[in-house]
């Protein structure tokens, strides 16, 4: 049997509504701040101040001992980059910010990739890559319909990387989300030949594609987090919380305001 997904009680979805918006408002505010030029940590330190900002505290600090307050990631890097003083970032990077915010008990987790600097400077390619990421992680928590499975989302998702000629990353998944950072069901970016948990109204999915323009194949750098790929070409990473209902899924990370 595929691990079930936990139904959240209405106070909890409350809590986990806020505490996804606050999420939310970290991740659109801080692109804005971001200047070629400057550090990862730098960009670590401004997410310290918005996620206090919120009201919350971050999600990742402390997780199976992580060290920075969000995950920066860049061009080649995946996914889990610690914001680092002697790391830059430069006009046409594409920098991967993946906030977590714990508000109230509760927590949001979410993420997008954008381009430093003036957009003209990346390729239509890179452009793609973002595109089609963001693209697939709306579809993918657009198909979380109550009495559908883990692998509608997971084929919805996968089809748009297919169409696009992306490499799909398989050693992460997204996963249920709310109550604690991670919780079950994982939800694969790829089907896997098993439906998976059945979704029912209540329970709180964080869907997170990673897409690269190469190889699909990864390694985890000697700091023991940062994720790059193999080939060293570049990944785009997007994630949004979505709460299965029994009408429409509702994407608790779109921000409000
Ligand atoms: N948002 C990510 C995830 O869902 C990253 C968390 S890793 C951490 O898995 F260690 F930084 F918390
Ligand atoms: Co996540």
């Amino acid at each position: 049997m595929a691990k079930q997904g936990i139904i959240h009680s209405e106070k909890a979805i409350s809590g986990i509504r806020k505490a996804a918006q606050a999420a939310a408002f970290v991740r659109e505010q801080l692109p804005q701040l971001v200047m070629p030029g400057m550090s990862t940590k730098h960009i670590d330190d401004f997410a310290a101040r918005l996620i206090a900002e919120t009201g919350g505290k971050s999600a990742f600090l402390g997780y199976h001992g992580y060290p920075g307050q969000i995950c920066i990631s860049v061009n080649e890097e995946v996914v889990h980059g610690i914001g680092c003083v002697t790391k830059f970032v430069n006009e046409g990077d594409i920098v991967s910010i993946d906030v977590g915010v714990n508000l109230g008990g509760y927590i949001g987790d979410n993420a997008k990739t954008f381009i430093v600097g003036n957009p003209n400077s990346a390729s239509k390619r890179v452009h793609e890559l973002l595109r089609v990421t963001e693209e697939a992680t709306v579809i993918g928590c657009q198909a979380a319909y109550a009495n559908k499975h883990i692998s509608d989302v997971s084929r919805a998702i996968e089809k748009c990387a297919i169409s696009a000629k992306l490499g799909v990353v398989r050693e992460y998944v997204g996963h249920g989300c709310g109550a604690a950072l991670h919780e079950p069901p994982e939800v694969p970016n790829y089907t896997t030949g098993f439906k998976g948990a059945k979704l029912r109204p209540g329970m709180v999915l964080a869907v997170e594609p990673m897409f690269n323009l190469g190889t699909e194949k990864v390694y985890t750098e000697p700091d023991g987090w940062t994720v790059k790929t193999k080939d060293g070409k570049w990944s785009a990473h997007f994630e949004h919380m979505v709460l299965i209902t029994e009408n429409e899924p509702e994407i608790l990370t779109w921000l409000k305001m």
